[in-house]
């Protein structure tokens, strides 16, 4: 796979995705399980075997659940977010926070806290949304630190969540409530 090159004083753009991002989205969510392995509960072969109309359901969903925003540089996708909402009377205040990824060479300026700010935006903009929930590696300090930052809080551990080539690690559950009128940014 190609490697990414960013330079961090170069303007990063975020943008929902649509159906003619599938091809470069598939690419970068590949690289994704492969190069951050232990972030995913998917692994690369899994994914690589879905055909593009899967991918193009998760970022083209036509009952409007799922929502994927990019990380742009020009035209090369760095970095990506899903949010995604539920349908069910019971749950449709929750929303639920997946596929968060930045490449390697890009992380550090930014990226990560635009796709958050992007996601929670649209959580904090759809009547009744009142949650968004996600899950990340124990261990995994960059990731917890941003969510943190967002006003998440750990209410779990899932023990033994996922199999690795190291052992099984845990999967820390966090949430965050929505105020009713709240300005999302973050801590930065
Ligand atoms: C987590 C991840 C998305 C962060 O992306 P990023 O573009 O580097 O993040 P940003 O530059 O926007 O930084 C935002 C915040 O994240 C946290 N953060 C980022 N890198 C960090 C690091 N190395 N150590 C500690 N905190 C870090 C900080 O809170 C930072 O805010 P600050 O700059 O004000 O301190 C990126 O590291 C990544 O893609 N990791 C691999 C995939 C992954 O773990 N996904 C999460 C699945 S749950």
């Amino acid at each position: 796979m190609a490697q990414i090159l960013v330079s961090k004083a170069q303007h990063i753009r975020i943008a929902p995705l649509g159906a003619q991002h599938a091809p470069l989205y598939r690419a970068l969510m590949l690289h994704a399980y492969q190069v951050a392995a232990d972030a995913f509960t998917s692994t690369p072969q899994e994914r690589a075997a879905e055909p593009l109309s899967w991918w193009v359901a998760r970022i083209a969903d036509p009952q409007g659940l799922s929502h994927v925003f990019g990380a742009f540089l020009d035209d090369e996708l760095l970095g990506t977010v899903t949010l995604e909402f539920s349908a069910k009377p019971k749950t449709r205040h929750k929303a639920h926070l997946i596929g968060m990824f930045v490449a390697q060479a890009a992380r550090g300026s930014g990226a990560g806290r635009a796709l958050m700010q992007a996601a929670m935006r649209l959580a904090g903009d759809r009547p009744g949304v009142r949650v968004v929930t996600l899950t990340v590696t124990d261990g995994n300090t960059p990731a917890i630190a941003l969510y943190e930052s967002f006003g998440f809080q750990r209410f779990g551990l899932e023990p033994m969540a996922i199999a690795t080539p190291q052992g099984f690690k845990a999967k820390v559950h966090m949430w965050c409530e929505m105020p009713l009128a709240r300005a999302i940014g973050g801590a930065a």
